[in-house]
Parts: structure tokens; sequence; C-alpha cells
């Protein structure tokens, strides 16, 4: 089939008309995104819809209609809310759900009892629904599963070939679908936010509810209010990664990683390949940009995104429900301490993989020093352990670290005496040191109940006989010791068992496998 380009003018929208009204596929440009219409009261032309888009049947589109009394026959009854949203906002971003007529069939309503209506805002779409002289069914003109199409160029990209016509209208002026309103439940509930806010639609009929699938993503049991929220949505082919992270701490992070792309705002300190999508305190420019920077995103080729997270307010919700989708629901929360956990038993070859990390940009905290540091100066915490050890572990005024070791370890019961009072104080101060990307080097991590803090732990094992060698070679100290040195520690099972990543030090090129296992975890 050779698709049409078709302009604004008078002719090309008689012409678009005359195409729809004859059972054809029209795409025409509205105020939120691209639409792909098709004679709402025709079940053969709507099917091709869905053909058109490979769009799951189950999934209802939208009826535009181009004067508001035009709803009428549409639906069972126009109830009070409803007339209250049409008077005060039609025509507008805003769709709203009601019990559907005999005159709406089940391949526009995907089989529900239900249908949806708007009256769009652009002047170009509601001339071309006069000129059809019928209700137009129209999901957004996008291939299913893509970024809505803001700019015709993306529907000519999805959809040449397999619909009659395009209208190129220029830009879309809000960028992300309409608010999509169901007021066929007891409390009216808001399925998709979109530029008409719940701010805005609370001030005309009361409180509303926003279905929790809105920002949330639907649990795997929950049943979808509304059937696009099941489905994957504006997915680019890059995989879209959220960080949820002030301005500062997103620069730092995104700076400190080199196979990635930044979907960022304005004036955004990035140095590495970005994208923006509007400005920072502006949710309409962010709405506006956000779909064709994922489709940008894509022509440039990035594999990995991470974008900065829009608020979630007024038309940022709007912005937010869109890229979590974008994101599958990815998020990297730098707001709270994002530690990575690194943990293995003594000898297996850990400062190895610290080294490795600490090049790579990581912000390694090693535990050990931090012991050592408050042993050395830490009165609190020295005055805490004579109180549970006694005297004899001050040699003139000064903690002696061997007297410590020898009372302390003398029993499992003194062991854990000594790590309530240190270990708490070690994990604060790497909290407090901790930048972006911070690792904990901590050889004592599940003693320390820290795996909590951790986004994720990576332990690190080798064989017995290779650990034996390497601390008595590394501590000057006998096979005897150094057994007993193991003994003492969790079994290697447990490590393994409690952790999410396993590096062996068995010969097995241990940068790769970090490499693969960073490559999951960011
Ligand atoms: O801004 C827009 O609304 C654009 C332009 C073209 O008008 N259209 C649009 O349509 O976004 P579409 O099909 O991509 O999204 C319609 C959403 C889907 O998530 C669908 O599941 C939901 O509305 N929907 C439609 N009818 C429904 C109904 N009866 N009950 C619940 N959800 C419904
Ligand atoms: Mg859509």
């Amino acid at each position: 089939m050779q698709t049409k380009i078709l302009s604004t003018s008078e002719y090309d929208i008689a012409l678009a008309g005359k195409i729809l009204s004859e059972g054809g596929l029209v795409a025409f440009p509205t105020e939120t995104v691209y639409g792909l219409g098709a004679n709402a009261l025709d079940e053969t032309a709507v099917k091709n819809i869905y053909r058109a888009k490979g769009r799951p049947s189950d999934n209802p589109l939208i009826v535009h209609i181009a004067k508001k009394e035009d709803i009428v026959p549409l639906v069972k009854e126009v109830t009070p809310d409803a007339q209250a949203l049409i008077d005060e906002f039609f025509p507008a971003p805003l769709t709203v759900i009601l019990p559907k007529s005999e005159r709406i069939g089940s391949v526009v309503s995907g089989g529900l009892d239900t249908v949806a209506v708007r009256m769009p805002e652009n002047e170009t779409a509601r001339r071309l629904i006069k000129a059809a002289g019928c209700p137009i069914a129209a999901p957004s003109a996008n291939t299913s599963g893509l970024p809505s199409p803001t700019k015709a160029k993306y529907v000519i990209d999805d959809m040449s070939g397999k619909i009659d016509a395009i209208i190129d209208g220029g830009d879309c002026k809000f960028g992300v679908e309409s608010t999509v309103i169901t007021l066929a439940t007891d409390i009216p509930t808001i399925l998709r936010p979109g530029a008409v806010t719940k701010e805005m639609i609370e001030a005309v009929i009361g409180p509303v509810q926003v279905a929790p699938a809105v920002l949330e993503g639907m649990k795997n049991d929950e049943v979808a209010a509304s059937p696009g929220m099941k489905y994957k949505h504006y997915a680019p082919k890059a995989r879209v990664i959220i960080v949820d992270a002030d301005k500062k701490t997103y620069e730092d992070f995104v700076n400190s990683r080199q196979d990635a792309f930044a979907l960022c705002f304005e004036g955004d300190n990035v140095k590495i390949p970005k994208l923006t999508y509007g400005r920072e305190n502006d949710d309409l420019s962010q709405a506006r940009e956000l779909f064709d920077a994922l489709r940008r995103l894509d022509e440039m080729g990035a594999k990995k995104v991470y974008a900065r997270i829009p608020h979630t307010t007024g038309v940022g919700m709007a912005v937010y429900n869109r890229l979590i989708r974008a994101a599958a629901f990815n998020i990297i929360d730098l707001k709270k301490p994002f530690f990575i956990g690194l943990t293995g038993q003594t000898g297996a070859g850990k400062g190895y993989v610290c080294k490795y990390l600490s090049r790579l940009g990581f912000n390694v905290l090693d535990t050990d020093k931090y012991v050592k540091k408050i042993y050395e100066n830490n009165p609190g915490i020295t005055s805490r352990l004579v109180c549970e050890f006694g005297n004899d572990i001050m040699v003139n005024g000064v903690l002696d670290k061997k007297a410590l070791a020898k009372t302390a370890f003398s029993s499992k019961e003194n062991t854990e005496k000594l790590n309530r009072i240190v270990h708490p104080e070690v994990i604060a101060l790497c909290e407090r040191d901790a930048r972006p990307l911070a690792v904990l080097d901590a050889p004592q991590l599940f003693e320390a109940k820290a795996q909590d803090k951790c986004y994720k732990i990576i332990c690190v094992t080798a064989p017995y006989d290779v650990r034996l060698k390497r601390i008595t070679e590394r501590d000057g100290i006998t096979i005897e010791q150094a057994q007993a040195r193991i003994n003492a520690q969790l079994d290697e099972d447990y490590y393994i068992n409690n952790s999410d990543f396993v590096v062996k030090n068995n010969g097995e090129d241990i940068e790769i496998q970090i490499d693969n296992i960073l490559e999951e975890i960011l």
C-alpha cells in the first residue's frame, strides 16, 4: 500500500475525511500525540487499526469527537461528573470513560462494556473528524510497544505502507497522550495521567483516585483497570534506567559511567553522550520532548541510558508514568546509600577485586581501615571496649590491639560483644564517606549485618589451599594459625548463598567476571 503524505490544507483534509468515511486508515496530529484513525462505527476498519499497529485486540481504542454533544449517542448516560468535566475542559487532552451505548461495537471497546471518548483540542484533528462525518477511533499512531509519535516523521517510520494516509501537522503541543479517567467506577479513577492533571480535575469534580499501576506498575496477580496498563510501553531499544538523585549526584554518577548515554535536563553538567528532555522545573517541556528523545536515542544507537528522574506532581506524573514504563521499572535509588557489598573468606582475593573496582572509578571503602582508625582514635568506642573487656586492653593510655584481640577472640561470646560495639560505628562512618557507586569492602559484611545496606552483594571465593597459602605468605603466620583463622569464619557456602554474585578466583579471568557483574548491576 502506498501511504499518502497529506498537509492540513482544505483539500487534503477533505480527502482524508473521505478516506476515513470509506473505511480507510488515516494518521493525524492531535495536541497530545499523533493518532491512527478509523471510522469508530465501522468494525472492519477498526480491526485494521489493530493490525497496522500490531496491537492486542483486548486493548480498547479512544473514540474522538468534534463537538461536545457528539458524546451523547456513544454512551449510556452522560453522568453529572462527566458533564462537569466536558463543560470545563473539552476540547482537551482528556479522555473520559463511561458505560457504552449499543452503537459502540466490541472491537473498539476491546470487549469491555465501557467506551473512552475524547474531543481533541487540535484544530486539524477536529476538522478531520468533521470531514469524516463520524466518530473516529484512534490509538497513538506508533507500532505497539514503541514510544508514541510526536512528529509526523515517526508516524512515517512506523506506518508507511500500512495505512492509507498521514497528515503532517507539525509537532504535537503536549507530547504525552491524554489523561484517561474512568467515571464508570464508584470513585472516578485516573488510569493514565496526562496534561490535564489530577489537581485540575479535582478542582471540578472533587477527590479522584489514581490507579496504583500508574506509578508502580502492575502486580503479577492484578487485573488491569485499563488494558493498556499491562502491555509493554514506550520501550526504546536501549535499556533505560532511571536514576533517582538530585542534580549533582546524578551528574557525578553518569560522569563516572563510560559505556552509556544520559537522558537529562537542559543545563545538566553531563560529559558522556547525552540527550535532554526539557528543563528541570518545567514539566510541560519534559512531556513535550520525552518521546522524541526516546526515539532519538535509538537512532543514535544507545544501548544503555541513565535517565534523570522527573518530579511526579502536576504534568510530571504523566512524564514519570511514561518514563518508568520505558525503563521497565528499573530505578537506581541514589538517595539511599548505594553500596555494592564486597565480601569473602580471608585470602580469597578480595583485594585484587577492590583494586580493579577502584580503577573503574568506584569509591571503595575499606572497612578494615575504618576499624584501625577507630582503634587508634575514637574515645567513645575505646571507653565502651574498656567497660566490656577491662583495663588490660589499654597500654599507656592507648588501646593495645594485640591485647584486645587476645581477649575479644578468646570466645565466640566475646567476639560478638566486640562486633556489636565496633561494626555499627564502621558502617556509620562508611555511610558518611560514601560517594555514589560506593563499594563496601567488608570481610565481615554478614557478621556486621550490613547486607541490608547493600544494593547488591558480590563475594569472592577461592580454593582452600590457595587461601591458606596466600594468608601464610601475606601475614607471615603459620599454617596452623592460618587454618584457625579460616575455621573461625563463615563457610564458603554461606557467602555464596547470601550473595547476589560470585567472583571465582580460580584461574578464570577476574576482570571479565567483574565486568559481567557490573553490566547486570548497573
Ligand atoms: O492522547 C491520546 O489519548 C492519544 C491521541 C491519539 O488521542 N490516543 C491514545 O490512544 O493514546 P491509545 O490507544 O494509545 O491509548 C488509550 C488508552 C489505552 O491504555 C487503553 O487501554 C485505554 O486508553 N482505554 C481505552 N478505552 C478504555 C476503556 N473502555 N476502559 C479502560 N481503558 C481504556
Ligand atoms: Mg498508545
